[in-house]
């Protein structure tokens, strides 16, 4: 059951799709204040479980911290950060009393989960402006379920979507990217995707392509899908500020870029320069801005990756004058032994310059100088930050229901807000080359599909300072389960593409375990999909009466059959694990072989060395597996063998992997094991 409490005047953010009659009164659970803006509040029980908030920060049970709705260009995702890239303000309390709390609001808005008083849960904002959704059901698996069901279908990518992909920013010629494809192919490494980071551009303007560098292009990408290599380009948030270049003058001519109070256009610099940025908030902006990517489909392309869309600002014209001023009197410091009596006012420190040039990016000033229009409306950036991710995604996928309303499109973004999810996944940002990473990306794994997130993974290896070896392997033996499996880095690290380690059979290994799983974690992903499930789940909603399990935060299940346990700590030889029933131990060995035992419930201590993949089949269960391929294409479905328990039987999803069949109900299939291979 949900109920709606309506508060003032609430943007509509187009979240929910499911029509909800307004409630009055009071929410059954908590209580409200609008003393001061919009407080929710209500105190937890000692046994009490917070799940939710996707995108965030530290544990899966969220109880003990501090979290803030706030979309964030932050590439350094210490324990500290309040605020990340998404907002995704669904939480989840489980325990004396279990229910979900959806606020949608697109403003900045604070989740306090025990932080300040460690019983008590606040939601907070600035201005009571907004829906609160409260949902009620048997267990937190079904009250998700309803949630998911409430804010549409998620995103369904294509099939070679679930191929892994190679990226590194400082790709950029032609060589590059040819150079990338020859070794994956010519050392059998497993690839579907290379993805084109702003280097691809000219000057880095969206929707043009360097034609000293490419060429031909189009020719380029047929090229490389000969290899069965989809070349997948980013698409940044800002508009180059350009005379002669068409995105800007139509933008312009339009009148479809954000403004100022004075409906001039917005600048801000980002990668090339000054830009503007598209008022993806208008329906009509969105729909000019969705067709662009037309220019790069029409060039054989079928994916896309929308970054610094929260939107990011490197600095604003403004900011940069303010800067000056300090500057000025900084150098006249520095001239002068002591400078009290000039015009310029107090002496200004080092530190005091450095701090104001560290924050010309992403200041709070510059997001509450500009506007939207939306229905003839200027709606201040600020109060509806949190939308721009989610709606650049949504022109994207709008745009390509337009383009070929029948064919899936890759896509995925950076910035996000519940409501994106049906047209988008996500990757979790700049993430370091850090083994606490791993842990981080397995506890947002869940928190994400409870926000309707399924195509997610983060940059494997790490994106920013310098990987190594077997941090990359350990990485990728969990980026084996995550839909999206991509191996990205930053300009300047370590290069780290499989092939750079020397022995490359390690990496051969896991990347064709990854294959080899493909029509088990595809039609899993489907399921959650089409049936509003989790493809990650925390292992207490299956096992709610276990005390053991609700304490488990770096073990999940995925799907219905199975449970992951990824090792994340350098140096482990294997890693102490909790089975909250009888489960089979599988280990993909290098030699094409499988390690099977059957493990009892309770603790385990078992042993996986740096080329191993271990999974665990759920007692009676089985999952479908085939022999390791090069690229999806070349998977051979006739191979697909069932592993697990005799006598079990699974129900597989399978379908073209391009088309938008699915509801077509020949893609069902129950297969029912023999043996076990
Ligand atoms: C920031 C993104 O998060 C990162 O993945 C990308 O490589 C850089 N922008 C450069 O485009």
């Amino acid at each position: 059951m949900i109920q709606k409490y309506q508060f003032g005047t609430p943007f509509a953010t187009e979240a929910v799709v499911e029509e909800i009659q307004i409630s009055q009164g009071k929410p059954d659970y908590g209580t409200v204040s609008l003393e001061e803006g919009f407080l929710f509040s209500y105190s937890m029980q000692e046994e009490d479980i917070v799940y939710g908030l996707g995108e965030a920060n530290r544990g899966i049970n969220k109880r003990g911290y501090c979290y803030i709705s706030d979309c964030a260009d932050d590439p350094n995702h210490t324990e500290d950060k309040l605020s990340l890239y998404g907002a995704h303000n669904f939480i989840l309390v489980s325990g004396r009393e279990t229910f979900g709390l959806f606020v949608d609001y697109p403003g900045k808005l604070t989740f306090d989960i025990g932080y300040d008083c460690p019983d008590l849960l606040t939601v907070s904002c600035a201005r009571a402006d907004l829906d609160l959704y409260v949902l009620e059901g048997e267990s937190p698996a079904d009250i998700v379920k309803q949630f998911r069901k409430m804010i549409g279908r998620s995103y369904i990518p294509p099939k070679f979507a679930l191929g892994f992909g190679q990226s590194r920013w400082g790709y950029k010629t032609k060589e590059d990217f040819v150079r990338v494809a020859e070794n994956y192919r010519k050392n059998h490494l497993p690839i579907d995707m290379i993805y084109m980071d702003i280097d691809y551009m000219e000057e880095y303007k969206d929707f043009t392509v360097n034609q000293e560098e490419f060429g031909d292009f189009s020719a380029f990408v047929e090229a490389m899908k000969e290899k069965n290599i989809r070349l997948v380009p980013i698409i940044d948030a800002g508009v180059k500020i350009e005379e002669g270049y068409p995105v800007y003058e139509e933008g312009i001519a339009q009148g479809y870029f954000c403004v100022r109070e004075d409906k001039t256009p917005f600048t801000a610099a980002v990668w090339p320069g000054y830009t503007h940025f598209p008022d993806v908030l208008n329906p009509k902006a969105r729909a000019w801005f969705g067709e662009k990517y037309r220019f790069l489909t029409d060039m054989g392309i079928e994916g896309f990756w929308n970054d610094m869309n929260e939107p990011a600002i490197f600095y604003t014209p403004e900011g940069i004058e303010e800067a000056k001023g300090l500057m000025k009197a900084f150098l006249a410091d520095q001239e002068t032994d002591a400078r009290w009596d000039t015009t310029l006012g107090e002496k200004v420190t080092f530190l005091q310059l450095r701090g104001q040039l560290e924050e010309l990016s992403n200041r709070k000033k510059d997001y509450e100088q500009f506007y939207h229009q939306v229905d003839g409306k200027l709606i201040r950036h600020d109060q509806v930050h949190n939308l721009f991710g989610y709606n650049m995604t949504r022109a994207a996928g709008e745009g390509f229901a337009v383009i070929d309303p029948e064919k899936r499109f890759l896509m995925f973004s950076r910035s996000s807000y519940i409501g994106m999810h049906r047209y988008g996944g996500i990757w979790m940002g700049d993430n370091k080359s850090w083994w606490s990473h791993i842990l981080l990306n397995i506890k947002m794994l869940p928190s994400l599909n409870m926000c309707g997130f399924l195509y997610i993974g983060a940059d494997l290896g790490g994106f920013g300072a310098n990987t190594s070896r077997d941090l990359l392997l350990r990485w990728l033996a969990l980026g084996v389960f995550t839909p999206l499996m991509r191996n990205h880095a930053a300009i300047g690290t370590r290069e780290q593409e499989c092939y750079q380690f020397g022995n490359m059979d390690d990496f051969r290994h896991i990347l064709g375990v990854r294959y080899r799983l493909i029509p088990y974690l595809y039609s899993e992903l489907m399921k959650a999909a089409l049936e509003d499930e989790l493809y990650f789940r925390p292992l207490a909603f299956d096992y709610p009466e276990d005390k053991m399990a609700a304490q488990v935060e770096d073990q999940l299940l995925l799907g219905r059959e199975c449970m992951i346990a990824p090792v994340y700590t350098q140096n482990a030889a294997g890693r102490y694990v909790y089975l909250p029933e009888r489960m089979k131990f599988i280990k993909f060995l290098p030699d094409g072989t499988l390690f099977e035992e059957v493990l009892e419930k309770g603790h385990h201590y078992v042993e996986i060395a740096l080329n191993e993949v271990p999974l665990f089949i759920r007692g009676g269960k089985c999952i479908p597996v085939a022999d390791a391929a090069e690229c999806v294409e070349a998977l051979d479905m006739g191979t697909v063998k069932l592993l697990g328990f005799a006598g079990a039987s699974y129900r597989m999803y399978d379908d073209d992997g391009v088309h938008k069949d699915y509801e077509n109900p020949g893609n069902w299939k129950i297969l029912e094991i023999s043996k076990s291979c």
